[in-house]
């Protein structure tokens, strides 16, 4: 059966490669994505692109009109020293704007959610902290229960791939 996903970052790094290995699969897949650090051209082929924000209204209500099964959320920012320079920036991506996305996922009634963690904020050292009360974590449970979405959390480690931004391939 082919499924309707929407793939946030699909302009990027990681989900560049995951919105290939859907459209391998036959599924029909969405990319929106800002372009802030991702590129057009890595989107592949056969994939539909849409350019927001997903702190914005009109990525949420993409999500929420979409009819999608699944969103698998891959836009972030990903950079270690700017989220410690400016840490309300990234909060205001990384859990404001999922939190936009869930928003607009319990209201389109899409089904499934998969969200790319980081292998360091699970088994690091503040593994504990970060399980029980990271706001990430305290969120998706919030949601979890309330709009009963299946959420599954990826937790990656650091990959080199083509497409990697620095990676000398
Ligand atoms: N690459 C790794 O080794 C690695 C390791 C652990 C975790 N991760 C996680 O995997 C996810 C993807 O990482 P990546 O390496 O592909 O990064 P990447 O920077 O290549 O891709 C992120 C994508 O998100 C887009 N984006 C950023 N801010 C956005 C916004 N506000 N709205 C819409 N789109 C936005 C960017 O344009 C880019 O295309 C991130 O959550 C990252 O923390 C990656």
């Amino acid at each position: 059966m082919t499924r309707n996903i929407l793939v946030t970052g699909g302009a990027g790094f990681i989900g560049s490669h995951v919105v290939e290995a859907y459209l391998a699969a036959g599924d029909d897949v969405t990319v929106l994505d800002d372009l802030s650090t991702g590129k057009r051209e890595h989107v592949p082929p056969g994939a539909k692109f849409v350019q927001a924000d997903v702190r914005s209204p009109a990525a949420r209500e993409l999500v929420a009109k979409g009819a999608f099964t699944l969103l698998n959320h891959h836009a972030a920012q990903m950079d270690v020293r700017r989220s410690v320079a400016d840490p309300l920036f990234d909060a205001e991506v990384n859990v404001l704007g999922f939190l936009n996305l869930l928003e607009g996922a319990r209201l389109g009634d899409v089904q499934r959610v998969v969200f790319a963690s980081s292998g360091g904020t699970v088994y690091g050292e503040t593994a504990r902290a970060a399980r029980r009360v990271g706001p990430e974590a305290a969120r998706l449970a919030v949601w979890h229960r309330q709009a009963r979405l299946g959420v599954l959390s990826r937790d990656l480690f650091p990959v080199v791939r083509p497409r990697a931004r620095g990676a000398a391939l």
